[in-house]
């Protein structure tokens, strides 16, 4: 989610700031995500979770679990102990459509989502935030409408199977029972409790107060009666990255009150901006985001102008000293994206040691990022109208678990 300059919530201490609207390490350092761990009080995703990942779907995991990039956790060993013993759960996820095309780091969780969809072989529901956006941005009803649909085709695009998968709009789902869920949600949480989660103040719209328990309820299989009925211990499972953390806290809290299970979530980094990773990349900054809609020529140019470099300044100095991994996004970038283990090790060493150049690794980057996103762009391409209405028609799935 962008900031919105006026929405920042300033903070004097060393921690670094996540919220859903703002992501920052302090003083232009790295996000320290073990600190973050500590403060949200989530788990840490650790490699015996992987293997048992690995062992429960007879496949290999994701790169995304293999290098960290989903890294902590709430509950996810219930859902592994839960399914060990045979018993199912739902995916849920969503996205705030603020802006026409996603960027890569929008797409890390939809990618994750559709390997644990495969993987587990279980029903996902994926909420369209349009009323957050019109709330939070200067966005009309009709142009969120609009944008929530055209980002349900890039969803689409990262190839859910629509047998298995309800998408919804806010404005267009939310009645009935997920409504009565919602006024449950909002009669446990006081407005200082929200002020306390989210940063609220007394110049915040009461539109933007009302807003949590809209992101909180898909956590109940209750809020769906066409998909779940009778289903209400059904355990949920959310895949986001860490700045979605708040709204599930709170979920998490109120749950039990209301008779509810607590949603286990899996949670990541952020995909950095091109400029360096004190931040998450964001739609705001155009120069700091790869888009889906980028041209190879584009993405050649803003790896090359734009992707912050630990190389050195010059080839005798980079050749005798080597580039600093821990900071390079090219390597970082690579280390999402490029498939292959042995080829990532490879180009660490070889770029570590200075016998590889920044633009020799640039190149390969710009290599893998173009064949992933005309990938996209093929895939999304072929997303009709009709496919839409298909994902977002409110229907009984009745092969979900299969
Ligand atoms: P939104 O649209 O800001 O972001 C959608 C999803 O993408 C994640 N994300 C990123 N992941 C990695 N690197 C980045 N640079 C990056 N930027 C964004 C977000 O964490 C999110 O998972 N309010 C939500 C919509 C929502 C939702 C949910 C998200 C409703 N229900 C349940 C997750 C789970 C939003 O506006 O997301
Ligand atoms: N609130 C998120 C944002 O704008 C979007 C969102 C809605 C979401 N439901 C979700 C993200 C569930 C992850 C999981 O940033």
């Amino acid at each position: 989610m962008e900031v919105d300059k006026k929405e920042e919530i300033k903070s004097e201490s060393s921690e670094p700031v996540v919220t859903p609207w703002e992501v920052s390490a302090k003083d232009g350092g790295k996000i320290d995500y073990d600190k973050l761990i500590d403060q949200f009080g989530c788990q840490r995703l650790d490699e015996s979770m992987i293997d048992r990942v690995q062992r429960l779907t007879s496949r290999q995991p994701h790169v995304f679990l293999r290098r960290g990039v989903f890294f902590a956790h709430r509950d996810f060993n219930e859902i592994l102990d839960a399914f060990e013993k045979g018993d199912k759960f739902y995916l849920y996820t969503g996205r705030g459509p603020s802006s026409e095309a996603l960027h890569l780091g929008h797409l890390i969780p939809f990618m994750f989502t559709k390997y644990l969809q495969d993987a587990f072989k279980v029903p996902l529901v994926i909420q369209l935030t349009d009323d957050e956006k019109c709330i939070w941005k200067n966005i009309s009803v009709e142009e969120s409408k609009r944008l929530a649909r055209e980002n349900a085709k890039d969803i689409i695009a990262c190839g859910f199977d629509v047998t298995k998968t309800f998408i919804f709009s806010d404005f267009n789902y939310i009645g009935g029972a997920f409504y009565e869920n919602m006024v449950k949600v909002g009669k446990c949480v006081t407005l200082n409790k929200a002020m306390g989660i989210f940063g609220f103040s007394g110049e915040d719209y009461i539109g933007k107060l009302s807003f949590p328990p809209i992101q909180a309820v898909p956590s109940f299989p209750s809020s769906f009666p066409h998909l779940f009925p009778g289903k209400d211990n059904l355990r949920c499972l959310i895949p986001c990255a860490i700045d979605q953390d708040p709204y599930f806290r709170m979920t998490r809290d109120v749950a039990p009150r209301l008779g509810y299970s607590k949603p286990a979530l899996i949670e990541s980094t952020f995909f950095p901006a091109l400029q360096g990773e004190n931040g998450k990349m964001s739609a705001s900054d155009p120069n700091s985001a790869i888009y889906v809609t980028d041209t190879a020529k584009d993405i050649k140019n803003k790896i090359n102008r734009f992707a912050f470099s630990g190389g050195q300044d010059s080839v005798e100095k980079h050749r005798e000293l080597g580039a600093n991994l821990e900071v390079d996004i090219p390597v970082k970038y690579l280390s999402f994206f490029l498939e292959d283990d042995s080829e990532l090790e490879h180009i660490k060493k070889e770029y570590g040691e200075g016998r590889m150049l920044t633009g020799d690794v640039k190149k390969r980057l710009t290599e893998v990022l173009t064949e992933m996103v005309e990938r996209h762009r093929r895939a999304r391409a072929a997303v009709t109208d009709e496919m839409v209405d298909a994902f977002m028609a409110v229907r009984p799935l009745p092969s979900m678990f299969e």
